[in-house]
């Protein structure tokens, strides 16, 4: 017989605590059952990425936050994964009363997102019956997301990052998830108050699937573009990152250059993360360009852990903001 708890009566819907849909001032020191609390408001608490992502960019955060525009509109980010930089700028508050747009072409990704933005105490309650088991990894595993529940789906996008290898997001070419289990002896599966507090974050941003090139046009002049792709192959022989089933080819690294350079003669703030090979330094050459030294978090290989060079590129206004300081400093 399987292990698999008659997975989750998700009719029943979990409201949002209620002492977190009030304001702080009303609420702060109380918890919902009117006790003193040990739980802080999540607008107290410093949103982090939800799930450990390949290519996160947590290592190269400060200097992602020196390059920012001095100021702009609305903010996009078209390759969100697990959102590093936005929610580091949601903990700054300078996303606050402005419209933000997080994208990605992964649809389990983006509905976890979507469920941790709107449904997240049912998805808390759910998560915390998964144990750390292999039997039940296997059997999570097996499930075909297109026959559950959103809430179900998102919960087993979540516990399978946390539990399997890595926490890499990989699919095999009939689009099944086939990362092994990790074998962690300590995982922590449901954190309920980082997930609270990325609600909170989340709680008045779209999250949509998209390729990159489909929002160009709810890009604006003045609006901040943060893209982080799946990175180009250190060599000509080495295989590109397959994040998707259809991978992110030397085609697409060519077409996103070209898209960030249209962006940038509009007069839209483009940052672009990326390796700093032989084809992003040619793509990227009439742009802005830095190289920094970052460590990468998540390489199956130890080998290739170390620091390495990463490109930061600017393009639009930006571009000039950003040669501008370089020159004094
Ligand atoms: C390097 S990761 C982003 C990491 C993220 N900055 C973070 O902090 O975790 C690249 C992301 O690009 C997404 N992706 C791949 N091809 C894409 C495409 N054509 N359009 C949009 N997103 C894509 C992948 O699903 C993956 O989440």
């Amino acid at each position: 017989m399987g292990v698999v708890p008659p997975l989750i009566d998700v009719t029943q819907e979990i409201p949002a605590l209620s002492c977190f849909r009030t304001t702080c001032a009303d609420t702060h020191g109380t918890n919902c059952a009117g006790n003193p609390s040990q739980v802080d408001h999540p607008s107290h608490m410093s949103p982090k990425p939800f799930v450990k992502w390949a290519g996160g960019k947590r290592q190269l955060l400060q200097d992602l936050l020196q390059r920012l525009p001095s100021s702009f509109q609305s903010y996009h980010e078209p390759f969100v994964g697990g959102g590093a930089l936005f929610f580091a700028l949601q903990e700054k508050r300078m996303l606050d009363d402005k419209l933000v747009r997080l994208t990605d072409i992964n649809g389990e990704l983006i509905n976890a997102y979507q469920i941790v933005r709107d449904r997240v105490e049912t998805l808390i309650s759910l998560l915390s019956t998964f144990p750390n088991d292999s039997d039940f990894f296997y059997e999570i595993r097996a499930l075909n997301p297109s026959n559950l529940d959103p809430i179900q789906r998102a919960a087993r996008f979540v516990y399978l990052n946390k539990t399997c290898f890595n926490g890499l997001f990989r699919e095999n070419s009939k689009g099944q998830f086939n990362v092994p289990f990790g074998r962690y002896k300590q995982v922590q599966i449901c954190a309920p108050n980082d997930l609270r507090a990325a609600s909170f974050a989340l709680r008045k941003v779209a999250v949509e699937v998209a390729s990159f090139d489909d929002i160009e046009h709810d890009c604006a002049a003045g609006d901040f573009v943060y893209c982080d792709p799946p990175y180009a192959p250190q060599s000509r022989t080495a295989s590109f990152t397959k994040y998707h089933g259809s991978g992110f080819t030397e085609r697409e690294q060519e077409r996103l250059a070209d898209w960030v350079c249209r962006l940038g003669l509009r007069g839209v703030h483009v940052l672009v993360s990326n390796s700093a090979v032989p084809l992003t330094l040619r793509l990227y050459r009439d742009l802005h360009i830095e190289k920094v030294l970052a460590r990468r978090a998540i390489n199956s290989r130890g080998d290739r852990r170390g620091p390495i060079h990463e490109l930061l590129v600017a393009a639009g206004p930006l571009a000039i903001q950003l040669s501008e300081s370089q020159r004094k400093r």
